[in-house]
């Protein structure tokens, strides 16, 4: 990310959010925007549609909203575009998804949702065992591929009279691959997409189109699709902010705030064993060991990072971590995560901590689609390129400059977000420290 600061640019005009991927979270998304601008729902989750952030002192009341403070696009501003293998409009998508309501919250706004018609997909069944695509860019060409997903970006963009662009991937989460010699160098990668190598999965050439055209970028899948050097390069090259990856919403959102919480007061862990039941596409495709390596892999990291065993060995060093995801179809996106924490006291006595968390997959993810999508946007404005770090807060497994480990841990993210933004608009950083409120007016003129 640059360090120079420079006042965001306001906000004018259209902002096209394209999504590859138009299944339950984009629908989610989309629906929940129409009807917040319709007065119809309300954007419960969103951060920046509902969050404050403190400025200045404590005593000197200012706690404007967000959305109020840095110049964030409206909702009103926004215009969707999609790409999806399977053909169906974003209103047979959502009724196929089954997470909103359809007489209260799809027939409303079907006209609305049936005019987002997918573009084909760069898809090839080999990188999400799972899915059959119909509607798919003919041919089996990656560079072709890439090429006509940009030409997609630049006619969306002329098409809807878009100011500018951001891509949130919201497609499959795809087979596991891991970063080599052709993911090292921009070079390297150009020539393995002329290659057709099987070490460039189709999100990463969504990616490239989006860098390519200068399009911000955020990964809500495990995917390494940006996540290596020569992406980051080309982002780097060409100003543009990413950010990823998976969102960060159910079991790993709860991690996250509980893990820090033991961590804080020095208490010990056996052992977390997570296990999820869900039945949406998602769930479908997770039951493809491929593609559930990717995702285990990214729910793994977590503890490590939030528990610094390395630090704390006598608290941390052996505890056993498991995560299950199981595909069942009754659920839906009405996902049950379940967590078995064994702790240790005082004296190493034991304790447990059980979670049943019955949560709405994409009724927590719609909400971080719309802040990435609002808060890159704003990135590209005050002249932010490169990996986000600052976007980690959503994101399950955040991307991280080489030479220093992510940050995973809930409120320490949430604090980089507040302090970043308050950066951006010239404001003073919080530290917490509120000793002037303890001091004498000599002292306190002193330390000011
Ligand atoms: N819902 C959550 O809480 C959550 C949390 C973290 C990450 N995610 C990830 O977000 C993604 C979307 O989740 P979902 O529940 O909407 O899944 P979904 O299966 O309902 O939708 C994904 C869509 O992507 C499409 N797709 C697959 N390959 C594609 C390609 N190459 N190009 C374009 N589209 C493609 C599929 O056809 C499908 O319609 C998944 O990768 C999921 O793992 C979801």
């Amino acid at each position: 990310m640059t360090a120079n600061r420079k006042s965001p640019a306001p906000a004018r005009g259209k902002l096209g959010v394209l999504l590859p991927g138009l299944g339950a979270v984009s629908t989610t998304f989309i629906a929940g925007v129409e009807l917040a601008r319709r007065g119809l729902g309300r954007p419960i989750g969103s951060i920046t549609q509902l969050a404050t952030i403190r400025l200045g002192k404590r005593n000197e009341g200012r706690s404007p909203k967000i959305k109020d403070f840095v110049p964030l696009a409206g909702l009103d501003d926004l215009v969707f575009g999609a790409w999806d293998p399977i053909p169906d409009n974003a209103y047979e998508s959502a009724v196929k998804a089954g997470v909103l309501d359809r007489h209260t919250h799809l027939e409303p706004i079907a006209d609305f949702l049936k005019g987002i018609e997918p573009m084909p997909a760069a898809f090839d069944q080999h990188y999400v065992k799972r899915l059959e695509g119909t509607n798919v860019i003919p041919g089996t060409s990656k560079r072709q591929w890439a090429e006509t997903l940009r030409a997609d970006i630049r006619r969306f963009r002329e098409e809807k009279g878009c100011d500018r662009l951001v891509m949130v991937w919201c497609g499959s989460t795809e087979v596991f691959i891991k970063q080599g010699p052709t993911h090292e160098t921009l070079a390297a990668f150009e020539a393995a997409i002329d290659a057709n190598d099987p070490s460039i999965a189709p999100s990463m050439l969504y990616a490239y189109a989006a860098l390519k055209e200068g399009v911000a970028y955020a990964n809500g899948a495990p995917n390494l699709s940006v996540d290596f050097p020569a992406l980051l390069d080309l982002a780097a090259q060409n100003q543009v902010p990413v950010a990823g990856k998976d969102f960060k919403t159910g079991q790993t959102l709860m991690k996250t705030v509980i893990a820090p919480g033991l961590k804080a007061r020095m208490l010990g862990l056996d052992g977390w064993f997570s296990t999820n039941i869900l039945g949406n596409r998602d769930g479908a495709v997770l039951d493809d060991p491929e593609s559930f390596k990717t995702k285990e892999e990214s729910k793994l990291s977590v503890l490590e990072y939030i528990l610094q065993p390395e630090l704390h060995p006598e608290l941390y060093k052996d505890y056993y971590h498991k995560v299950r995801i199981n595909y069942y179809p009754p659920r839906g996106d009405a996902k049950e995560g379940w967590d078995n924490i064994d702790i240790r006291g005082w004296l190493d006595y034991p304790m447990q901590i059980k979670v049943d968390f019955l949560c709405r997959d994409s009724i927590l993810a719609a909400p971080i689609v719309l802040d990435l999508a609002l808060f890159l946007d704003l990135s590209a404005r005050a002249g932010f390129s490169g990996i986000q770090e600052w976007l980690s807060f959503f994101l399950k497994s955040p991307m991280h400059a080489p030479g220093i480990y992510p940050e995973h841990d809930l409120f320490i993210q949430h604090t980089k977000l507040k302090n970043t933004l308050r950066w951006m608009m010239g404001e003073d950083q919080i530290t917490h420290l509120g000793l002037e409120y303890y001091q004498a007016p000599a002292v306190e003129a002193e330390i000011r």
